[in-house]
């Protein structure tokens, strides 16, 4: 079997994709230091798939834990890269903190795979660099403008960094530029675990809903969009999630073209922040308590994707619907209260 080290696989994409590798066959290892992730998310892993994932408990910004890991683990065939901070408003009020984190984890995992000759790299990238976009959809080849966060500067950098990386070193490697990752595992058994307050759309919804947040702000509806909310390309996890088995099988039967190829994982439909209150409201029967509020600062106005290179290449073919993210969403979204009110009855002390 082959062996694939995933890191930040206690995260939300990450957990999603462990699922994926093992259901098509793959062996996986998680390198996670769980700063922003909860290690029992693996738990849900181990009952969708029946499989136990290691996962090493050590910061990538730590040289020397990281060679120890690949020392005992030289049969890894391939890296898919998740862990980084992603929180684009975070990353405006601490640059340095992302830069040094982003950068310095990706750098030393890529010192490890050339020390190791890992054949294969894949890494996390975001429709973010892509910053304003002119025209939508966005392909590939849309040149990418300046990025409107830290957060986002650090995908940009990290995309040119592998690319000079693959050429001097001949490591095969996949960027996957993910538009908005939403949804849950249908089994309910893992999903999004934000940290703190959410930032990101989906789920500051599923928590308003669920009566978490008494309320949720629209952050500007005067932009020039249809309906005056910012586009958005939201995208099932799982169908990202399976996007990264595709890169692999690409990279194993070597039908690449080329040491760094880029892929956009989007639906290819643009959904307004209004549309896709009123997809949850319809699909929930919750209706939600939200506000127009004034814009967010960098935020961009509208971008979705062209995937017609991810289909045709790839061969991958997202399957969730709009309704079908937003179901799962709130599925999720009960579960975690269920459990949270569980916990609370076991152990009061809890706040
Ligand atoms: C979506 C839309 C908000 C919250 C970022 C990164 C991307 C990826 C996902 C990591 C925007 C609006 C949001 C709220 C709102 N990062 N919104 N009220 O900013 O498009 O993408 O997160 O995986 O790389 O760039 O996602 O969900 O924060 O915002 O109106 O309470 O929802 O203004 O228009 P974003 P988001």
């Amino acid at each position: 079997m082959s062996k694939i080290l995933v890191t930040g696989g206690c995260g939300y994409i990450g957990s999603h994709t462990i699922v994926d590798l093992v259901e098509n066959g793959f062996d996986v290892i998680s390198v996670d230091n769980n700063s922003r992730s909860n290690p029992h998310i693996l738990d849900g892993v181990e009952k969708i798939t029946g499989k136990k994932i290691k996962n090493y408990k050590v910061d990538l910004c730590n040289y020397d834990d990281l060679f120890a890991i690949f020392q005992e683990n030289e049969d890894v065939i391939g890296i898919i890269h998740f862990a980084a901070y992603k929180s684009v408003g975070e990353s405006v009020k601490k640059p340095l903190m992302y830069f040094e984190n982003n950068l310095t984890s990706l750098i030393n995992l890529l010192k490890c795979v050339k020390e190791f000759g890992t054949p294969y790299f894949v890494f996390s990238s975001s429709c973010t660099v892509y910053g304003n976009p002119d025209h939508v959809p966005v392909t590939e080849s849309t040149p990418p403008r300046a990025a409107e966060s830290a957060y986002g500067y650090t995908k940009q950098m990290g995309e040119q960094i592998i690319n000079e990386f693959a050429k001097s070193s001949g490591t095969q490697s996949i960027l996957l530029r993910y538009f908005n990752p939403v949804g849950a595992h249908p089994s309910c058994l893992i999903g999004e675990m934000p940290v703190g307050k959410p930032e990101n759309l989906v789920p500051v919804i599923t928590q308003t809903a669920i009566g978490k947040m008494a309320k949720m702000n629209v952050y500007g509806d005067d932009y020039p969009t249809r309906d005056g909310s910012c586009v958005r390309d939201y995208i099932h996890v799982c169908d990202i999630a399976h996007a990264h088995t595709l890169a692999l099988q690409y990279l194993e039967e070597e039908r690449n073209n080329g040491l760094c190829e880029v892929f956009n994982l989007g639906t290819g439909n643009g959904v307004t922040v209004l549309e896709a209150i009123k997809a949850f409201e319809k699909i929930s029967g919750v209706p939600l308590n939200y506000s127009i509020d004034s814009r967010r600062p960098g935020d961009v106005i509208a971008i979705y994707a062209n995937n017609d290179l991810a289909r045709k290449v790839l061969g991958w073919n997202p399957q969730f619907s709009l309704d079908e993210m937003m179901a799962t969403a709130w599925k999720w979204e009960q579960k975690l209260h269920t459990d949270e009110k569980l916990l609370k009855k076991q152990d009061p002390d809890l706040n």
